[in-house]
């Protein structure tokens, strides 16, 4: 792709505002109640609507057979009423039609039941049916509205993430291992078939990993997630064509679900759209919620090469307990504030689920911008609100080919193969988890008011003075290099327990666990020590650490903190536990058990102070968020204090919410946020 190309896509529908909206369903609804609809965006500032995300039964009621009218008045009402339409291709729900004709293009579980239409997602990304009947929507839909005034954006599916097994799947994957080994023995010896009598002698012998009589070969679980990912990008790549053929200049999109859905390689999908977006969604009511808003908002800009990005999705007032099974209210003004975060971490706005809340169906009692009791609601008038605020905001608005918007040192390693590699069951133990180590990392820097990016363990980790690997199973010789040249060359490196104790194919590395960082860290690793789930240890600097400690020998390193008396008569009292190594003209630091909260921030306190690592302001952390977000030629300070006391900092430029000019200490209340132009920037 050229390059020039992409921006001139990127800039295609910039408009200069902060974008505001939601999904809208209007076919859900009496045309009338459009009418209100429009009123009420207009009253709440809404300047964008994503439709016909699941809409594809409307559109397409039988086979061949599509019935535009209705959203060809969606969107000449949105064009009259000055909204942008985020326009989706409907593929993430095919109709039931396609259920009758197609049974082999329904999904199979890995126990091998076929699921049925009555849900959305049904469908299996493998099958040629499925493939083909959403190329032929997709070129409908895009030919049908390639020069509609109020199309803004191409919403390629919904949360690309569906797995399937069964016939269908087991032809597709043979073909992918054909041409990732070539030939057998290759595959033969990479996942060591010889173990368990899974020596294979044609193509023919191998399925997709569905459930089987006891633990599956890790091996051949991982190519299939590989494989898995890799058809997704297929799918995306089939519209991607067909949209970039027929309306070039529209801009292209597909809405991650983060962070918990990880099914595809976010960074492939992030190199082939125009633009990353993301759906994101709390998962806890406490100050661990703000932290998750963060940690999402970092993933997203960090997948968009530090750009700005879109919210596509959060919900007005909802908070997920998924264990305990109930939807919480957010308190009021946490919107806000939550809303605030993503645009400090670089949101070109905020998009939610859903416009209005329907009567009935999947999820009726989930948030909306109009609740079910209507405008006349607190929830209308915080949305009316944040319009508002939004609108105040719109100098954040750079065209998003502006590059980074936020300049982090710091960054974490994302790899979906180290995620799917501890998800391939028979690890030591099972609080072994990739998404569990990063998230806890992050919270760390989080807590010490520091902002970091993540960053793909393949791309320019020299950009950053400190680079952390709180789990990477798999790592490869070439990687292994990368971090040994970044560390030598004099970046920072902190490589967690048992990262780097396997090579890409899963296949331990001989001579000593954390092989593949040995000879950047200066330890060799003799054996894994588990512990059982409420066990804790201590360290002799006065640390508490749990869940994993392992017998470490240093091979160059010294020791920061040792293990202490009565850890495990595996581990001498004293050996190492926490290690330092200067190798060239940086450092690396290895943590060999898994620090409790306070501690693992003292460390990485230590550490990112001898990166030469600032805070992102002296009174930052714990709760009061500060991140500087960048515009073409001014500096944005966003302050957000999510205690319940007053905090005070001195703060010197604008604030754009209130228009209040501060040159000195700025109390503010708990709650409270302000955005600064700071002073020497120009508006
Ligand atoms: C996702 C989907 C939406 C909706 C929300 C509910 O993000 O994209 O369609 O189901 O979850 O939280």
């Amino acid at each position: 792709m050229v390059p020039d190309e992409l921006s001139a896509r990127r800039l295609a529908r910039w408009t200069g505002r902060l974008a505001y909206g939601g999904d809208y369903n209007p076919e859900q609804w009496p045309e009338e109640v459009w009418h209100e609809d429009v009123a009420l965006m207009r009253t709440a500032g809404v300047d964008t609507a994503t439709i016909g995300v699941f809409s594809w039964s409307m559109l397409e009621p039988e086979e061949g057979v599509h019935e535009f009218g209705w959203l060809d008045r969606v969107m000449d009402l949105l064009h009259d009423n000055d909204i942008k339409a985020v326009l989706a291709t409907p593929t993430a729900a095919p109709p039931p039609w396609f259920t009758l004709a197609h049974p082999e293009a329904l999904p199979i579980t890995p126990t091998g039941v076929r699921l049925i239409h009555g849900s959305r997602d049904t469908y299996n990304p493998a099958a040629p049916a499925y493939r083909a009947a959403a190329r032929r929507i997709t070129r409908a839909l895009a030919e049908r509205y390639a020069d509609h005034p109020a199309l803004a954006l191409w919403h390629v599916h919904n949360e690309y993430g569906t797995v399937s097994y069964g016939p269908v799947t087991d032809e597709a994957f043979r073909a992918w291992l054909t041409r990732r080994y070539g030939d057998l023995g290759a595959l033969n010896r990479t996942w060591n078939t010889a173990f368990w009598s899974q020596r294979y002698g044609r193509w023919e012998e191998i399925f997709a990993p569905q459930a089987t009589q006891y633990l599956p070969n890790p091996a051949h679980v991982l190519d299939f997630k590989r494989f898995s990912a890799d058809l997704l990008t297929g799918c995306l790549d089939d519209q991607l064509a067909i949209l970039r053929e027929v309306t070039p200049g529209v801009p292209v999109t597909t809405n991650f679900m983060l962070p918990t859905w990880n099914h595809y390689d976010q960074w492939a999908f992030a190199r082939r759209v125009d633009q990353v977006s993301i759906d994101h969604y709390l998962d806890d009511r406490g100050p661990a919620g703000e932290t998750h808003v963060a940690f999402g908002a970092d993933l997203a800009r960090s997948f968009n090469a530090g750009r700005p990005w879109l919210l596509m999705e959060q919900a007005t007032t909802l908070v997920y307990d998924y264990a305990g099974g109930r939807m919480h209210p957010k308190e009021p003004g946490r919107m806000r504030r939550n809303t605030l975060q993503y645009l400090a971490r670089g949101a070109t706005g905020s998009l939610f689920f859903q416009w209005r809340s329907p009567q009935v169906g999947a999820e009726f009692f989930h948030s909306a911008m109009v609740p079910h009791a209507g405008p006349d609601t607190r929830i209308f008038r915080e949305v009316t609100e944040l319009g508002a605020d939004l609108l105040r905001l719109a100098e954040l608005a750079e065209p998003p080919d502006i590059g980074p918007v936020n300049d982090h040192r710091v960054a974490i390693v994302w790899q979906p193969d180290a995620w799917w590699a501890a998800d391939t069951r028979a690890m030591p133990s099972s609080d072994i988890g990739f998404l569990d180590a990063v998230r806890r990392a992050h919270t760390a820097l989080w807590n010490l008011g520091v902002n970091t990016d993540v960053v793909d363990p393949d791309g320019d980790l020299a950009r950053y003075d400190l680079v952390l690997v709180p789990s990477m199973l798999a790592v490869s010789d070439d990687q292994a290099g990368a971090f040994d040249a970044y560390v030598r060359a004099g970046g920072h490196l902190v490589v967690w327990h048992f990262a780097g104790s396997t090579d890409e194919h899963l296949r331990v590395r001989p001579g000593g666990y954390s092989g593949a960082f040995a000879p950047t860290l200066g330890v060799r690793v003799e054996e894994h020590v588990p512990l059982a789930p409420d066990d804790t240890v201590a360290l002799d600097d006065g640390s508490t650490a749990g869940a994993w400690t392992e017998l470490v020998h240093l091979a160059g390193a010294q020791s920061v903190a040792g293990y202490g008396a009565g850890t495990h008569l595996v581990i001498p009292p004293g050996a190492p536990a926490i290690t330092r190594h200067r190798r060239g003209a940086g450092v690396a630091h290895y943590l060999s058990t898994r620090l409790a909260p306070d501690a693992l921030e003292r460390h990485l306190d230590r550490i990112r102070s001898e990166a030469g690592v600032s805070r992102a302001h002296e009174a930052a952390g714990h709760g009061l968020e500060v991140v500087r977000r960048r515009a073409a030629d001014r500096d944005y300070l966003f302050v957000l204090n999510h205690t319940s006391e007053t905090r005070t900092l001195v703060l010197t430029g604008t604030d754009l919410l209130t228009g209040r000019e501060f040159d000195g200490p700025v109390e503010l209340a708990a709650g409270a946020a302000v955005v600064v132009r700071e002073t020497g920037s120009t508006p």
